[in-house]
């Protein structure tokens, strides 16, 4: 029996097994309007019929100023979610969970997409002014504007509004963004938030103040969806974020109605030292688990079948994301399955066409119309 592919409940959700695809942000909605595309439904169904358990979006921004380049796709008004219906209805006919990521980019907003330019883009090439907890900027992007307390108080019905949508477009999951430097996370770290007031007082617990409301909010808009949280478990820098603190956040948001935690880390401070090697992240999904109970996945250069198997027969995560090797193979659950021989069954009596028993398909991720290719032929 595999632990891959095996079931396994998201809150109120039930995915089919545990290989998932982690959010990719495409840049490629060309009229810089948030809306998605062909690329995007052809890119996220792909996916699902290679056979996924969930396929999360990439980053979908709350708001227009919260996009990460000019290219981003949005959930900030209803053209888009007409948009993702279609998108979420082929991901679903496939057998996966459709699933979104919820964003503001803040500080890290409006920079070029990685093959147009290098740091924040000019308001003359489509860029715009960005907004963070303080006004220090990530490395060379442009400075952000300290953002008020009354736009603060704004946020968490922003964040409910596009989990309104996204649940209106038919996603099944919906994932607030909280790791790799953007808005929620530079509220989170001590490093990126220098405020002195209740958004950001040390010691209280208050910069996690945000999270949790925006959390209670998503919850309350989305009752009947999975509600997962993705977080930066480490800033790697010292005085950042650290597991302990981590630890906490989970605990607020578990409070606050968040069903699953996507581990994930850094994307901070430029300073950072990440020691990238197979896996490496896996152990903030154990310690989290440990201690809080929590349901979480690990993601992170978890690239081979016997890899995230052993991961989850570890006991370390219940699911496992993986980004870039969907992206290489768009079947790669599919490969997954041949590899561990996940689907064998006993043998069914007088196979019409000889044949072998393992080509039994009731348990198989493989669409009918491709298992004849299930096993590589030796003739
Ligand atoms: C092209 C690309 C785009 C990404 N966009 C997002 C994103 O929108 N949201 C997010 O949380 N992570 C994003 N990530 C990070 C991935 O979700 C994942 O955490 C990371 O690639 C590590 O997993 P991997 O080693 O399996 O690729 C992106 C990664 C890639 C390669």
């Amino acid at each position: 029996m595999s632990h891959l592919f095996s079931p396994v409940d998201v809150g109120p959700v039930s995915a089919r097994n545990r290989a998932w695809v982690s959010p990719m942000c495409q840049y490629s909605c060309e009229q810089q309007d948030g809306v998605p595309g062909a690329w995007h439904h052809e890119h996220l169904a792909s996916f699902a019929r290679g056979g996924a358990g969930l396929v999360m979006t990439e980053a979908a921004a709350a708001v227009a100023e919260g996009r990460i380049s000019p290219q981003d796709a949005g959930i900030w008004n209803d053209q888009q979610a007409e948009a993702w219906a279609p998108i979420a209805q082929r991901i679903r006919d496939h057998g996966a969970v459709p699933a979104i990521q919820l964003a503001h980019a803040g500080r890290k907003a409006s920079t070029y997409r990685e093959w147009s330019g290098r740091g924040s883009v000019p308001a003359a090439e489509g860029g715009w002014p960005t907004v963070a907890p303080s006004t220090a900027a990530f490395g060379r992007y442009a400075p952000p504007r300290a953002l008020a307390p009354e736009e603060i108080e704004a946020l968490p019905e922003q964040f409910a509004a596009a989990a309104r949508r996204a649940v209106s477009a038919g996603f099944d999951a919906v994932e607030v963004h909280a790791a790799h430097g953007y808005l929620l996370h530079q509220f989170l770290s001590p490093l990126s938030n220098t405020r002195a007031d209740a958004w950001g007082t040390d010691g209280d617990g208050l910069r996690v103040a945000l999270l949790r409301q925006v959390v209670e909010a998503v919850r309350e808009a989305a009752p009947d969806a999975a509600l997962m949280v993705r977080l930066s478990a480490s800033d790697w820098v010292a005085g950042g974020i650290d597991t302990d603190m981590t630890v906490e956040h989970v605990r607020v948001a578990m409070e606050a109605g968040a069903d699953w935690f996507d581990l994930s880390s850094g994307g901070l401070d430029p300073r950072q030292e990440i020691p990238v090697g197979p896996g490496y992240q896996v152990p903030f999904a154990r310690a989290v688990r440990a201690a809080t109970g929590a349901r979480v996945n690990a993601v992170g250069l978890i690239d081979e079948p016997e890899q995230a198997e052993a991961v989850l027969v570890d006991g370390d995560a219940d699911a496992v994301m993986l980004g870039r090797p969907w992206l290489r193979n768009p079947h790669w659950a599919l490969a997954a399955e041949a590899a561990l021989d996940a689907d064998r069954l006993p043998a069914a009596a007088g196979a019409p066409d000889g044949a072998a028993a393992s080509d039994a398909v009731t348990t198989s991720v493989w669409p009918p119309q491709y298992t004849r290719a299930r096993h590589v032929s030796r003739r």
